[in-house]
């Protein structure tokens, strides 16, 4: 088997799905019979193998990507790691602009709290974070030097209180070494400021990655 495939796409016995344990199909994450029967639940219209080969990290100071990453998780059932930093950035006052800032405009790859992620497990990586000065946050950046996405699906949503998450996306490409997102989604604040439209807005982005994975 691919070693760099994860396992439970390509292996009937380690298929987390009856029904296409039960077919045998090989590459069960194609299965039409098995998407067409999640499809028919009408909530999670996804099969377990998509929901399993996609993982949400992310960095939050202040709680607005926490809040995003969670609804993301709710609408797609994605599981999350939520990175955080051994020396946590201030959250108050003049230095949280100052540390934060700085830290971002250098690219700075602080250490990190011990955290599990088995790099073959996952097709597809989306990224949240907030936009520090025009720029991803740190601990993203350790994360992606920490491990070798190459290959794999990379889609990302930033929140930001007005401005530079556009410029972000593109750091966040550079830092990948990749040209194109599968999928971008901005949000100003959403925890703080709560507006009707950041509903719409997570929902289409989800709806834009939802079929990504299948074959
Ligand atoms: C150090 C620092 C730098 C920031 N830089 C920007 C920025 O360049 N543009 C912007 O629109 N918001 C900026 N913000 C605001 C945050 O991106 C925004 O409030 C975000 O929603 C916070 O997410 P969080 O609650 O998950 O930490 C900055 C915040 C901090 C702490």
């Amino acid at each position: 088997m691919d070693k760099k495939r994860p396992s439970y796409l390509y292996n009937p016995e380690l298929c987390p799905c009856e029904k296409g344990a039960a077919k045998g199909c090989p590459r069960f994450r194609n299965c039409g019979d098995c998407i067409a029967n999640h499809r028919s639940e009408g909530k999670i219209q996804q099969t377990a193998c998509e929901r399993k080969a996609t993982l949400i990290v992310y960095y939050s100071l202040e709680g607005n990507t926490d809040f995003a990453a969670k609804e993301i998780a709710k609408v797609l059932g994605y599981e999350t790691l939520r990175l955080e930093p051994v020396k946590k950035y201030p959250e108050k006052g003049p230095l949280k602009f100052l540390v934060g800032g700085k830290g971002a405009c250098l690219a700075e790859t602080p250490r990190l709290k011990p955290y599990v992620f088995n790099v073959n497990e996952y097709a597809r990586i989306i990224f949240g974070f907030p936009v520090w000065a025009g720029n991803i946050t740190p601990p993203i950046r350790t994360f992606i030097k920490e491990n070798d996405l190459q290959g794999k699906k990379i889609a990302a949503f930033a929140c930001q209180g007005g401005a530079g998450a556009e410029k972000a996306f593109g750091k966040l490409k550079e830092a990948l070494g990749i040209g194109k997102l599968e999928a971008e989604l901005i949000l100003n604040d959403p925890k703080a400021r709560p507006n009707e439209g950041n509903e719409k807005k997570i929902l289409d982005f989800c709806d834009s990655i939802r079929d990504g994975l299948r074959g």
